[in-house]
């Protein structure tokens, strides 16, 4: 499909395109206008594609809530996130590259993420408060360095959560790097600019890259536990089918420390990087959070809103199943549209204004039910934290050049914002 603006309003076929064209996710006017349409017209609309096997998108906010409420009826297996018909195959031939908590449905699934809840519970990630406050001020501290011009995407947001999430997991700093090159080439696949390339050999070699990383990883805090969370990954136990104690399978252990370090990464660093533009292009909001801090809880959520850093997941019927006039078969698959569900307009009065002070803001940014996002609290403390110590500094910002938008069909958000600026 052609990312050139429309002249005439899309039909909703037309418009379905979107979210199978990387492309189209780099072009928000197009896409704001695609999930428009179909919200009023046809908000569960079939997509029909001959890369991808057919699949129903789901663009209004209620319906979106109905099914991640109906775990049962509608599961994350075999297929949480849209892969074209090639990847299909090579998962029904192989089974999947990894097994983390989005691929599992209950009772794996609950047993699986109490491995970790406990460590996204408030009462260990206040612990990082002080943590995140010295990143915060070593961000802003980088930006008065880079002499008042800087890209804000690549130099700070995409820095801030990595060293959050390493830290957490307990990674060296030498290692960030590294990480950093594999969770862009993980997620920006589609993007020529940062993904290995497009091809499932590619994405089978940045999987193999997290492997190999990883076990070494494990066995190292086998051997030598500490209190960081791959320590606790790698020494967890499940019960198995007799009740005993067994440690986590060698794909469940590095499926869980690679889902940490990507869901928490780019999806954050997103959430950041699109904030800032939001403010800079939105200078009265700017100003209401200077001239009152006490709007950066809501601002932070707004944020997180506007941007919507994961595109979409996915779900998959498995009793039939009405909705909207729509009848659902086991097999059916169907794309919740996070980024559409966050701009209806029977949620949000208003929901094209960026509004720091928003109250209430019932977002799905997040999710929702038994997969609702497991670093939720974590996201919203290092943004947080960032406005925290950049808002008072800030004296002026402003662009310094065209931002651009990841191309891709899950998560993403800005991958260049230069900016220009006074900070003290
Ligand atoms: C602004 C930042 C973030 C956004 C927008 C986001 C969004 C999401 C979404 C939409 C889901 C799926 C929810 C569902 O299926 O209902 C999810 C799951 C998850 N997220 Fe996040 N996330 C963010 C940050 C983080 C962070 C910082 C972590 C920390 C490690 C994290 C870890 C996870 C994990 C482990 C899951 C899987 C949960 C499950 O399936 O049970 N996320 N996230």
């Amino acid at each position: 499909m052609s990312t050139d603006a429309p002249t005439r309003e899309m039909t909703p076929d037309e418009a379905g395109l979107v979210f199978v064209t990387p492309e189209a996710y780099a072009d928000e006017a197009l896409f704001d206008a695609a999930c428009a349409v179909l919200r009023r017209d046809d908000p569960i609309h079939l997509v029909e594609h001959p890369d991808f096997a057919p699949f129903h998108v789901i663009t209004r906010h209620a319906d979106v809530l109905e099914i991640e409420l109906h775990n049962t009826q509608w599961a994350n297996a075999p297929k949480p996130v849209l892969s074209n018909l090639e990847a299909d195959r090579r998962r029904e031939e192989q089974g999947d590259l990894l097994r983390t908590l989005i691929h599992m449905d209950d009772p794996d699934h609950r047993t699986y993420r109490n491995v970790a809840s406990e460590w996204f519970l408030p009462k260990n990630l206040g612990k990082l408060d002080a943590n995140l406050a010295e990143l915060a001020t070593r961000s802003a501290d980088k930006m008065v360095e880079l002499g008042g011009r800087c890209d804000f995407a690549r130099d700070i947001a995409m820095q801030y959560p990595l060293q959050v999430i390493l830290k957490i997991l307990g990674l060296p700093e030498s290692d960030y790097p590294r990480m950093l090159q594999l969770t862009q080439e993980l997620f920006g696949a589609a993007d020529d600019e940062l993904g290995r390339g497009q091809s499932l050999e590619d994405l089978v070699a940045v999987v193999n890259d997290f492997f190999v990383y990883f076990a070494a990883l494990t066995e190292e805090r086998r051997a030598n536990p500490t209190d960081d969370l791959a320590s606790a990954i790698a020494n967890a136990t499940i019960a198995d089918e007799n009740g005993d104690q067994q440690p986590l399978g060698v794909m469940e252990t590095i499926s869980y420390y690679v889902i940490v370090a990507t869901a928490g990464h780019d999806t954050t660093a997103s959430a950041m990087a699109g904030g800032m533009q939001a403010l800079i292009e939105n200078p009265d909001q700017l100003q209401r959070l200077r001239d009152d801090p006490s709007l950066i809880g809501t601002a932070v959520d707004e944020i997180i809103r506007w941007v919507t850093p994961v595109k979409h997941f996915m779900r998959n019927c498995t009793e039939p199943y009405d909705l909207g006039g729509h009848h659902f078969e086991p097999g059916d698959a169907v794309l919740l549209s996070y980024p559409s569900a966050n701009r209806d307009e029977a949620v949000y009065p208003d929901p094209f204004r960026f509004d720091v002070g928003r109250a209430p803001n019932k977002h799905l940014a997040f999710g929702f039910g038994v997969h609702y996002c497991l670093g939720a609290m974590l996201a919203r403390m290092e943004i947080r934290a960032l406005l925290t110590e950049l808002v008072p500094r800030l004296r002026s910002i402003e662009l310094d050049g065209t931002p651009e938008l990841m191309k891709t069909l899950f998560v993403g958000g800005l991958k260049r914002l230069p900016v220009r600026y006074e900070l003290s």
